[in-house]
């Protein structure tokens, strides 16, 4: 997204006084940038409706403070506000709403909706399920449905003046070039002969479902639940290839874009695209990170020393973005297109750095490295815990070679020895074997984000 001077920050932070805001994922780590930022800038906005997952009104309302108010996020805010008065403002401004985005009625009374859509002005729909090799039936009920039952939702609300659907840049799958922010068009796919059918997949997996209660009908209770678990993971892996995609998650965050276009009618809607969304980089909290998320893993991995080998080229853009610069790209593109009706399509933008500021993977190992060197981690027992280089493989292939070499023919040496000294060795083999498929599972579902071509570049 780039940034115009016309758009200044004055009409973007008065564009939400008096507004009344449903935002759904609020306890997520994108949501609750979104949420600090607008009652940080804009005290005067009516209320923010905060759709979080409970079992009743009290345990979304003790959700929504202890994990979004009392984060370290809101310390500013806090301090603004002065200790005593910030409860009193909070108290004032934010409701907390027990839902669940996969009910139609998103899991609210009918009075509570009815109530809710007189009021509502703006939704944000933030909430998804994030997991990379999530199950698949989960995916289509939090990442597809979910955006459908908004949008009937939203057509609901008398006073709506923008819905916007937070989704990924990876929805644009490994491509090169210049990617154009345009819409997925009902049907889109990103493997030529596909045709994507969001009703057929919701089908499938409805079939597939029953097929396996049938099959595990006589296992038990906990058996069958595994079973269903690893099959509804494989299959959303398997339909995610099959259309182009790399996995369940920007694979189903692409059908809900679909939907949301086909499903609109003349509402204003904007899909907001960031790529991988790093910790906040100025307001409130220079730093802050919810949790080891992404490319954290990464880092804390090779602080600990842990990670002495790396998959990925070190010519690839890593495509981050600051999390406070994603909330406010989110606040101006809905102040741009606010009632904006009927437009001919939907409009979308990437929060992305690729073309503007590119940063590559060897850019944060060279930030990291330095790091380390200047700032060592110290151990459990006070020992310095020594920064070494790492080594990269450029390609899947050379990795597989490495991993050949190193661990599979050792393996099948194993193998063999204890199949002669009749399974001295079982628990032993059956462990690192376990191990090794692990990793090369890990390779096989994360292997493509690291080692392709950065997906996302700006307009
Ligand atoms: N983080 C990134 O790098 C990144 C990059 C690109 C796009 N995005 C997009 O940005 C959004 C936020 O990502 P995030 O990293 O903040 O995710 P996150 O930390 O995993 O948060 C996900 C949020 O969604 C909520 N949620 C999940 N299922 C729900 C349901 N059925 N009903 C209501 N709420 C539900 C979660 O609630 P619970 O607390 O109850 O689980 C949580 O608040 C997502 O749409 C994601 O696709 C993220």
């Amino acid at each position: 997204m780039v940034y115009g001077d016309s758009m200044d920050a004055a009409r973007i932070v008065g564009y939400f006084k008096g507004k009344s805001i449903l935002v759904t994922g609020s306890t997520g780590f994108l949501g609750k940038i979104l949420v600090e930022k607008i009652l940080r800038v804009q005290p005067d906005a009516n209320k923010l409706y905060l759709l979080v997952r409970g079992t009743d009104a009290s345990s979304a309302q003790q959700r929504v403070q202890k994990e979004v108010i009392d984060s370290e996020l809101f310390g500013l805010l806090r301090e603004k506000h002065g200790a005593d008065r910030f409860q009193q403002f909070i108290q004032d401004k934010v409701v907390a709403l027990s839902g669940d985005i996969i009910h139609e009625n998103l899991g609210l009374e009918a009075p509570m909706l009815k109530d809710l859509a007189e009021e509502i002005d703006v939704i944000v729909n933030i909430a998804a399920t994030t997991n990379f090799y999530g199950r698949y039936d989960v995916s289509l009920d939090v990442n597809v449905m979910g955006v459908k039952h908004l949008c009937h939702f939203a057509k609901q609300c008398p006073r709506l003046k923008m819905l916007m659907q937070v989704s990924t840049a990876y929805v644009c799958g490994d491509r090169e070039g210049l990617i154009l922010e345009k819409p997925i068009e009902p049907g889109e796919s990103l493997r030529e002969g596909t045709y994507l059918d969001v009703d057929a997949e919701l089908r499938l997996v409805r079939e597939a479902k029953k097929e396996l209660m049938m099959m595990n009908s006589s296992s038990d209770g906990d058996a069958r639940k595994t079973a269903e678990r690893k099959a509804m993971k494989e299959l959303g892996l398997q339909r995610a290839r099959h259309f182009g995609w790399s996995n369940t998650y920007v694979f189903t965050k692409a059908m809900g874009e679909m939907l949301l276009g086909q499903l609109r009618g003349d509402m204003p809607v904007v899909v907001m695209r960031p790529s991988i969304i790093t910790s906040v980089r100025a307001d409130p909290l220079p730093g802050w990170m919810q949790g080891t998320r992404t490319i954290d893993t990464l880092i804390i991995g090779y602080a600990k020393q842990n990670l002495s080998c790396f998959l990925g080229d070190l010519s690839v853009v890593v495509d981050v973005v600051p999390g406070d610069m994603v909330a406010n790209a989110m606040m101006a593109a809905m102040v741009e297109h606010s009632e904006e009706k009927g437009a001919a399509a939907v409009p979308v933008y990437h929060a992305t750095s690729s073309l503007r500021n590119p940063a590559t993977y060897s850019v944060l190992y060279e930030a990291g490295r330095r790091h380390f060197y200047e700032n060592p981690r110290v151990g459990k027992n006070g020992e310095i815990v020594p920064t070494r280089e790492m080594c990269f493989f450029t390609t899947i292939a050379r990795f597989h070679l490495y991993m050949l070499l190193t661990f599979k023919l050792p393996l099948e040496i194993l193998h063999l020895v204890n199949l002669l000294l009749c399974g001295l060795f079982s628990r032993l083999y059956n462990d690192l074997n376990r191990k090794y498929k692990f990793v090369m599972h890990l390779v096989d579902v994360y292997g493509v984000g690291i080692f392709g071509p950065s997906p996302c570049k700006s307009k």
